[in-house]
């Protein structure tokens, strides 16, 4: 899609990071965007900073791991702006790391695939037929992660982002297969200076994990988090690189050049049926 002036976005998680930083990107190219997040003081402050800034967006309160929800979006966001044209399905949690497979709880599963992965195909299920019915250029950026293409330590969160990784693959074939004129883009960061580490501040009640609130936990939870903070790349750079994929049709974004080495290592134990290496370290 290479004409952005006055066409439709919608970014989930927008209220943050990634999102904000697509927001951003995409909106300073003539878009109006429909921000949604469930995070709403953020939500309104960041969507209040960009209005005053004049842009145009719209924010909207949306739960991405409920269908319900994510439908009510779409109908708000065609009700404003009549077409959807970009879909960014980028919100996103980290959870789950840090313990074997088999001891990260149903509490843990169920928030980081009910937002990471449900979230990601509630957004294509409830926008895409409506993107290609009007006809219009459009695409969909999937956000997974440098963890969606490489391997590792069992955790949710990589698990969801290999789902994410092989959906978006899967929607780049079944658009083609449908003749339609939306291009579809897999998102995959390495480290950004975002609020990632602290996503426990959107679980819900009825998901909460057992070790919150645990002090050596918190430890460690604030040292990543001012890593990540201090090392990351910014958000609003990696919004620019999804504004370019989408104008040049770009399929996969790698955002660190030398993630590619643990993705080449995948592969070469794939295609010589060895087990899995380690890969580099990514972070
Ligand atoms: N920051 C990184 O280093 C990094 C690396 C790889 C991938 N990612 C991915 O990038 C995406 C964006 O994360 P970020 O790093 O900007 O983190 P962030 O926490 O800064 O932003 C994520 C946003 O998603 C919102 N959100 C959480 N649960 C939601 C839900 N159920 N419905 C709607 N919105 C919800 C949060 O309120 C927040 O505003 C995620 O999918 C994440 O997994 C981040």
């Amino acid at each position: 899609m290479q004409v952005f002036q006055g066409k439709v976005a919608v970014v989930t998680g927008a209220a943050s990071g990634i999102g904000l930083g697509m927001t951003e990107a995409l909106a300073s190219r003539g878009m109006k965007v429909v921000m949604a997040d469930v995070e709403e003081a953020a939500l309104m402050k960041e969507a209040e900073r960009l209005t005053r800034a004049n842009f145009e967006v719209d924010p909207q309160l949306a739960d991405v791991s409920s269908y319900a929800s994510v439908e009510r979006l779409a109908a708000a966001a065609t009700a404003r702006f009549g077409k959807v044209h970009v879909l960014c399905n980028n919100a996103g949690v980290s959870g789950g790391g840090g313990k074997p497979i088999w001891a990260q709880s149903q509490a843990d599963w169920d928030w980081v695939m009910g937002v990471n992965f449900w979230g990601v195909l509630n957004g294509v299920r409830a926008f895409v037929p409506g993107m290609i019915a009007h006809g219009e250029e459009g695409h969909v950026v999937n956000t997974s992660s440098i963890l969606g293409l490489v391997t590792g330590a069992g955790s949710a969160y990589g698990v969801s982002k290999h789902a994410v990784t092989r959906l978006t693959e899967g929607l780049y074939f079944d658009l083609k297969a449908a003749n339609a004129k939306i291009g579809a883009t897999v998102l995959c960061p390495g480290m950004i200076a975002t609020n990632i580490i602290t996503s426990a501040r959107n679980r819900p009640e009825t998901l909460k994990d057992e070790s919150e609130g645990d002090a050596a936990r918190n430890q460690i939870i604030a040292a990543m988090d001012a890593r990540f903070k201090a090392e990351g790349m910014a958000p609003r750079e990696v919004g620019e690189k999804v504004a370019e994929a989408i104008a040049s049709d770009q399929f996969y974004i790698l955002t660190h050049a030398d993630n590619m080495e643990g993705v080449k290592r995948r592969f070469e134990d794939i295609h010589n049926l060895r087990s899995p290496s380690a890969p580099p370290p990514l972070i």
